[in-house]
């Protein structure tokens, strides 16, 4: 059984598949992954046994197929994997789903008052996201990984990074309370169903994204 005192980043960090369930029950394992399973559970009113056991299965249906470790790779080689993977799945994915929302808003928002407000919130989501990225790539990656790195503006830089990642993480929820779970009526049309799958697969993914960021690369620098 998995000891449910464990931290949710810590989980996720030895097996990645947490992920996806953690994702599902709303347990932010990014920005508020210092909390135990077990309190993280009982704030969103679940039971951490039957989350424990869930996470269990997920960890047994591993596939093996996710990559090497992140922690095992150099600290240039995580930035470039950041970047490569995520960085780069933002700018392709960022203007799609803007686009498919504003769509899908414009033709059933009328209907669904829902999608106007999702709208709203993915539009908020990529004005956080777009600066947040090229800031990252302009001014902090290179910083970290610079030969000496003036420490004040280092810590300075890392925690408005942390900060950032707060305000996206906060967007993220409001954008899965707008889209009800990323449920669809049975009537939803293909790009009404499109929108909400690729919502949830950008959620996944900047989950993914910051908890490499705050749990794997942030802790190298924690004492500059
Ligand atoms: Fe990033
Ligand atoms: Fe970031």
């Amino acid at each position: 059984m998995l000891d449910i005192q464990r931290s949710v980043a810590s989980l996720v960090l030895d097996h990645s598949e947490c992920a996806p369930v953690l994702q599902h029950h709303r347990i932010d394992y990014c920005c508020r992954g210092h909390m135990s399973l077990d309190a993280a559970c009982w704030e969103r009113g679940l039971d951490p046994v039957e989350v424990a056991r869930e996470l269990v299965d997920a960890i047994a249906r591993r596939t093996g197929d996710d990559g090497p470790d992140p922690r095992t790779l150099s600290t240039p080689a995580l930035v470039g994997h950041i970047v490569a993977h995520h960085h780069e799945y933002l700018r392709e994915a960022l203007p799609f789903v803007s686009e498919l929302a504003a769509k899908v808003a414009r033709v059933h928002g009328a209907n669904e008052p829902r999608l106007v407000e999702l709208h709203a919130v993915v539009t908020q989501l990529c004005a956080a996201l777009e600066p947040h990225l090229v800031d990252e790539e302009e001014r902090l990656f290179p910083a970290l990984l610079a030969r000496s790195p003036e420490r004040r503006v280092l810590a300075r830089d890392l925690a408005t990074m942390l900060e950032e990642h707060r305000a996206v993480g906060a967007l993220l929820q409001a954008m899965r309370t707008a889209a009800d779970d990323f449920a669809w009526p049975e009537w939803a049309c293909n790009s009404y169903r499109a929108l909400f799958a690729e919502l949830e697969a950008l959620e996944g993914d900047v989950l993914r994204h910051v908890h490499l960021e705050n749990h794997v690369l942030a802790p190298r620098f924690a004492e500059v």
